[in-house]
C-alpha cells in the first residue's frame, strides 16, 4: 500500500504495537519468494484439520516446529510425517529488528530467539476466529509480518474472546508485535479485502502472514539425561 496518507505507529495495549509499512517492498518480495518455496515442501502448505473434523479456511506451513491442534512437533504428523524446514537465521534477525523497532528500544530484541514460524495464507474467503497463541511454553513476544491483501486484525484482551477488542487494518508490509502483558491476548482475522494487495510483491492475490514465536520446547535429545553415550 502506498504511503499517500502515512499511517502512524500505534500501541494498542501494553506490549502490543502495530508498525505500518515496516517491511520495504524488497523485503516483502523476498518474503513472498521464501514463503512460496516453504509452501512447496518438505511439508506442503495445507488447511489444518481440527479435532472435530473441520478444516481451517487458512492454509498453513511451518518452519522449525510444526504446529498442529494443539501442540508442536518436529515432524508434520498430520500431513506427511516429514520433518519441517529449518527456521532460518535471517528470519530470527528480522524478528530481533522487529522488536527493537516496535518497542523503540535498541535492546528489545536482544536474546530473542524464535524457533518456529507459522506461515498462513488467506484467500479472499479465509478467516481466523478469536484465539490465543498458547501452545508455546514461553512468554516471548509474537512477531507478525503481513504481505498482500489488507485484512481486519481483531486484537482483544487476555481474559475472554469477546469485547473489549480493537480492530486494526493490517496491510502489506505491516508489523504487529504482541508481547509482555499482551502476549496471550485473544486475536482474530475476521476479514480479508480481496484485490487490495500490490501484485509487485509477487503475490497476485491473497494475504500472507508470518508469525515468529518461541516454542520453549527442546528436542528429546536436547534434554539432559536423554542424550546418547558420548
Ligand atoms: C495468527 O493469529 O496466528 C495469524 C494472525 C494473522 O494472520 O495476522
Ligand atoms: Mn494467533
Amino acid at each position: 500500500m502506498s504511503a499517500l496518507v502515512p499511517r502512524p505507529r500505534l500501541g494498542l495495549a501494553p506490549g502490543a504495537v502495530h508498525v505500518p509499512g515496516w517491511l520495504t517492498p524488497d523485503q516483502q518480495r523476498a518474503l513472498v519468494t521464501a514463503c512460496r518455496s516453504w509452501a512447496a515442501g518438505p511439508v506442503p502448505i495445507r488447511r489444518t484439520r481440527l479435532p472435530r473434523g473441520g478444516l481451517m479456511s487458512v492454509q498453513t506451513v511451518c518452519l522449525g516446529w510444526h504446529w498442529l491442534p494443539y501442540r508442536y512437533s518436529r515432524t508434520a504428523d498430520d500431513v506427511n510425517g516429514a520433518r519441517v524446514a529449518p527456521f532460518p537465521e535471517w528470519l530470527a534477525d528480522l524478528g530481533r529488528r522487529a522488536l527493537a523497532d516496535a518497542y523503540e528500544d535498541e535492546s528489545a530484541g536482544d536474546g530473542y530467539a524464535p524457533d518456529t514460524a507459522l506461515i498462513n495464507f488467506y484467500d479472499g474467503q479465509a478467516k481466523l476466529g478469536m484465539h490465543q497463541d498458547k501452545d508455546e511454553r514461553s512468554g516471548a513476544p509474537v512477531v507478525s509480518l503481513s504481505v498482500g491483501d489488507t485484512c481486519v486484525f481483531r486484537f482483544g484482551n487476555t481474559e475472554t474472546r469477546g469485547r473489549p477488542y480493537q480492530d486494526v487494518e493490517l496491510a502489506s508490509g505491516d508489523l504487529f508485535v504482541f508481547g509482555g502483558p499482551s502476549r496471550f491476548a485473544y486475536h482474530a482475522v475476521p476479514k480479508v479485502y480481496p484485490g487490495t494487495g500490490d501484485p509487485a510483491t509477487g503475490l497476485a492475490s491473497g494475504r500472507l502472514n508470518v508469525t515468529l514465536r518461541v516454542t520453549g520446547l527442546a528436542d528429546p535429545a536436547d534434554r539432559p539425561g536423554l542424550t546418547g553415550p558420548d
